[in-house]
Order: structure tokens, then C-alpha cells, then sequence
């Protein structure tokens, strides 16, 4: 427990949170420069200031999410808002989903989708795989969906699924792509022009390396004629993107109260990114993942994933037998004040994930973090 000064009643009066070292799959470290943008004073979810700063938010997601769409703009909640805004605005009583699974958020796309009605068609593959362009190709020409949808960087396994046939393929049935970037905005190419992604979601706590609480997305042209088209309003008053559009880019009506903390923390994550050069950024977060690996073999342990398939940002390592792996995170987190986590479903117990991103994401970030971990599972063997 963190040190709470109590009053005479014993109410809580004030938070001294530990300083963490975030080594897990998110959140991740946050920079002190987005601490200090979180200290600006708060101001009216409609003073053209907090407009100001929601449009340069808009202009730097365009960069990160490497595309020209006009709908792009950051969601009042954590990465399943996003999730759902993709879902209840794309999705209505009757679409055709075909879904790519192989790990935890897919299975979560499934679940939203099925509430908003969907009729669902699955390709699965044990957690930990990828599927290739033919397997995608030949199941989407098989199933002719009206809306795709894959994880790209699968947080739960550590897989990066690429996607270039994938959407292609959409496309020539006349289907529109949804994409769960979670993991990999800001620390990996997701390149969602190149690719032909029609409807792409983050979070800011992962590759942005911000505090959670936004969810940036972005609609293509092909995406937005489809929501015209929609034959019933969207079961979602919260994330129905035309209201939310209205507000944060057209007639600046209020639709909810945005958080201004929250998009100053998003402005300075992305004003970062500016500085460094997204390019560079994505090249750090590679050397050091590559830096992790050579590490992790030296030390006798195996990754989960094959090479060429990991998410740069987000490493599962396999626990070596005779390893307990709750005592080995407990470890770090009661010796060294680092958060790493576990696996779920079946990899429960199975999996450490290690998250290399934002500030940590450099050779001494990766060099102490190794120290730290095989201090840990000496010490608890
Ligand atoms: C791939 C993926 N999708 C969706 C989510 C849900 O995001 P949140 O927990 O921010 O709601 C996560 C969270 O870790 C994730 O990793």
C-alpha cells in the first residue's frame, strides 16, 4: 500500500501514489512532460481553447494513425470505447461480421458485436498465431462479410497481424475493415491508408504512453458512406460517431462533458511524437525489442511468438519450467516497484508480458528491467 494520510476519522485525505516502474502491457510509463500538461487549468469542454487543443489532437492522430481521414478524433473512454464506437456505429441487427480470433480482444469484439446484432462468422487459431494472407483471403472470399474485423497487435498473445491482403480482399466483396490498434499506435507502423483499414481504435496508455481515459479513432470515406447508410440509428446514443463528430469538429455543440486534463495529456504525448519523428519513435521501440530478445535467449528463456510476427512493444516470453510465475511478478513489484503481468485464458500461467514502450522503451530501459527480472526468478526459485 501507498502512504494515505488519514484525518482524525480516518478519511483518506490524501494520495501518495508509488512510483512504478510500468514494465506490462499498459498502462505504460507516462513522460513527466505529459504529468505537467495534466497540471494546466482545467477549462469548459466548449471554450474554444479546449478546440483548440481537440483540433492539433486530431491533426497529430492523422500522423500516428498514418492517414488523411477527416473523422479522426480521440473518444471520451479507454480503448473498449473505441472498441464499442467501432462496433455500434458499423454494426447493426443483421451485419455480416466475419472475425478474426486468436486471442482475448478478438473474442471481445465478438461479444459487443453479438450484442449489437451481428450475424458472425469466426476463423480461429490457436492464441499465439497468425493468420497468413492466403487463410485471410480465402475465408473472406468464402464468407463475403459486409465488416471485417481483426486485432493488429493481439495484447493478450503478443502477436502483430498484418493485413494488407486482408483488406484487399474486403474490399473486392464490398465489406469495410475494423481494426483494434490498442497496442500498436505510436510504437509500431499501423499505416492505416497503406493498409486499406476502413475504421481504426487506440487507447493513449499503451504506445502513447499517456494516462488511460481517451480512445483515438478513425473512419475512412468508404466507412462514412456506410454509416450514411445505416438503416437504424445506432443502439449507442454515447458513441454514436455523427454526434460526437458534431461536437468535437463541426458545429461544436455540446455532446458531452470532455475531459480537458485528458486531452492536454493527448496533445503532449503527440507533441512528442512530433519531436521525436514518428519514424524514429517506431525505430526506438524496434531496436529495444530486439535488444529485449537477445536478452531474453541470453538468459535461456523463449519467446511465445515467432520471429517476424511479435508486437515490437509488447514481448510474451514463455515461463520456463519450475518457474512460478505469480511469485516472480509479485517479486518485482514488492523489491523493484515493476508492474509486469501474466497470461490469461490459455495462457494463464504460462506467459509472462513485458511491455518495452514510451520512455522505457531505450537500452538502459531494457538492460534493467533483464537485471531486475533474472534477480527475480533466481530469487523466487
Ligand atoms: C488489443 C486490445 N484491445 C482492447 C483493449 C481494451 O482497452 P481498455 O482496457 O483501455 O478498455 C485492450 C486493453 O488492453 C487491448 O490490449
Amino acid at each position: 500500500m501507498s502512504n494515505l494520510t488519514e484525518t482524525a476519522a480516518g478519511f483518506r485525505i490524501s494520495v501518495h501514489a508509488p512510483k512504478r516502474l510500468l514494465y506490462g502491457p499498459g498502462p505504460s510509463q507516462v513522460h513527466p512532460r505529459i504529468y505537467q500538461a495534466m497540471a494546466q487549468p482545467v477549462v469548459g469542454h466548449l471554450d474554444p481553447y479546449f478546440f483548440q487543443i481537440s483540433q492539433q489532437v486530431q491533426k497529430g492522430l492523422r500522423t500516428v494513425f498514418g492517414t488523411v481521414n477527416e473523422l479522426t478524433l480521440p473518444i471520451s473512454a479507454t480503448g473498449s470505447g473505441g472498441m464499442e464506437t467501432a462496433v455500434s456505429n458499423f454494426i447493426e441487427p443483421g451485419t455480416k461480421l466475419a472475425l478474426f480470433v486468436s486471442g482475448f480482444f478478438a473474442e471481445r469484439i465478438g461479444e459487443m458485436a453479438r450484442r449489437h446484432g451481428a450475424e458472425i462468422v469466426r476463423l480461429e487459431k490457436p492464441w499465439g498465431e497468425s493468420f497468413t494472407p492466403e487463410e485471410q483471403v480465402d475465408f473472406i472470399r468464402r464468407e463475403r462479410p459486409q465488416v471485417v474485423a481483426f486485432v493488429q497487435a493481439e495484447t493478450s498473445t503478443g502477436v502483430f497481424q498484418r493485413s494488407r491482403a486482408l483488406c484487399e480482399a474486403a474490399h473486392e466483396v464490398g465489406a469495410i475493415v475494423i481494426a483494434d490498434c490498442v497496442t500498436s499506435l505510436g510504437a509500431m507502423p499501423v499505416n492505416i491508408d497503406e493498409n486499406g483499414i476502413d475504421v481504426a481504435y487506440s487507447c493513449t496508455q499503451k504506445g502513447l504512453s499517456a494516462p488511460p481515459g481517451l480512445s483515438p479513432v478513425t473512419v475512412s470515406p468508404l466507412a462514412l458512406e456506410r454509416l450514411k447508410q445505416r438503416k437504424s440509428p445506432n443502439r449507442s446514443w454515447y458513441f454514436d460517431l455523427s454526434l460526437i463528430a458534431d461536437y468535437l469538429s463541426e458545429s461544436h455543440r455540446y455532446h458531452h462533458t470532455a475531459s480537458a486534463t485528458l486531452f492536454y495529456a493527448l496533445h503532449e504525448a503527440l507533441a512528442l511524437i512530433d519531436e521525436e519523428s514518428l519514424d524514429l519513435r517506431q525505430q526506438r521501440h524496434k531496436i529495444a525489442h530486439d535488444r529485449f530478445v537477445t536478452g531474453i535467449e541470453r538468459l535461456g528463456l523463449k519467446m511465445l511468438v515467432a520471429p517476424g510476427q511479435r508486437i515490437w512493444n509488447l514481448n510474451t516470453v514463455l515461463v520456463p519450467e519450475g518457474v512460478n510465475e505469480a511469485k516472480v511478478r509479485a517479486y518485482l513489484l514488492e523489491k523493484h516497484g515493476i508492474e509486469i503481468a501474466g497470461g490469461f485464458g490459455p495462457l494463464a500461467g504460462k506467459i509472462f508480458r513485458i511491455g518495452i514502450m514510451g520512455p522505457l522503451a531505450s537500452d538502459d530501459g531494457v538492460d534493467r528491467f533483464l537485471a531486475k527480472f533474472d534477480e527475480a526468478m533466481k530469487e523466487t526459485a
